[in-house]
């Protein structure tokens, strides 16, 4: 089994990668994401498309109790994404990628890290610890951060869940956690300016992915 943190074995045809889109609430990731995942599979990749919270069956009746219960205690937040995840990376994403597609996906640990770690004031490196542990090596390759003006990106919020109700300061702390994680990661997560185009944005992604 890989130590925390490290990848797995890949096979030597395996060039696929896990790719990620990360970001405030109203950042426009989920746009980007299913756009990448199109122009992927538009060069002949299988790809798998998963978000957080939810992509399993479990992961879909945890996001419902984490994002539309009353009352969730800080570390059951935690708890409750770090599940999910767990198992979205043992029933979806390790054959994804053993079999050679594509992952992208709309958040990752990156976001609990973000939210609970820095805004919610949890510890960023517990959570990390916590979330690397459940993952057991599944990581994301990549991480695109849509760094947007917190104020901005709330106006594009229709219905704001439990978390996206927290307010803008909230969402200026998660914006400054992923952008010292852009800085102290760089080799896998890079900042992108949110305001440019989705197509603009794809391009930049395929052009830091493609040899
Ligand atoms: P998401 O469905 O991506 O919402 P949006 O499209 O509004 O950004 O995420 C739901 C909410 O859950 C969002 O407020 C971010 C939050 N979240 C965390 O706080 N921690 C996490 O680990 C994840 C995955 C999401």
């Amino acid at each position: 089994m890989p130590a925390v943190g490290e990848k797995g074995p890949r096979s030597e045809q395996d060039l696929s990668e896990y790719l990620a889109l990360e970001g405030g609430d109203g950042t426009g990731k989920s746009t980007v994401a299913e756009g990448l995942g199109s122009r992927l599979e538009a060069m002949g990749h299988e790809v798998v498309m998963v978000r957080e919270p939810g992509g399993t069956e479990l992961g879909e009746v945890v996001r419902g109790l984490v994002l539309d219960s009353d009352s969730v205690a800080p570390w059951a937040e935690v708890m409750l994404f770090a599940a999910q995840r767990a198992q979205l990376a043992e029933e979806v994403i390790r054959p994804a990628m053993a079999r050679g597609a594509w992952v992208v996906s709309d958040r990752t640990y990156y976001s609990s890290i973000a939210y609970q770690g820095r805004a919610r004031g949890l510890g960023e490196d517990l959570v990390r610890q916590i979330n690397e542990t459940a993952l057991r090596g599944t990581l994301p390759d990549r991480v695109f951060v849509l760094d947007v003006d917190p104020a901005l990106a709330l106006e594009r919020q229709h219905r704001p869940d439990r978390i996206g109700r927290e307010g803008v300061d909230f969402q200026v702390a998660v914006r400054e956690a992923f952008r010292d994680l852009a800085r102290t990661e760089p080799d896998r997560v890079l900042l992108l300016d949110g305001m440019r185009s989705v197509d603009d944005l794809i391009s930049t992604i395929l052009g830091t992915i493609e040899p």
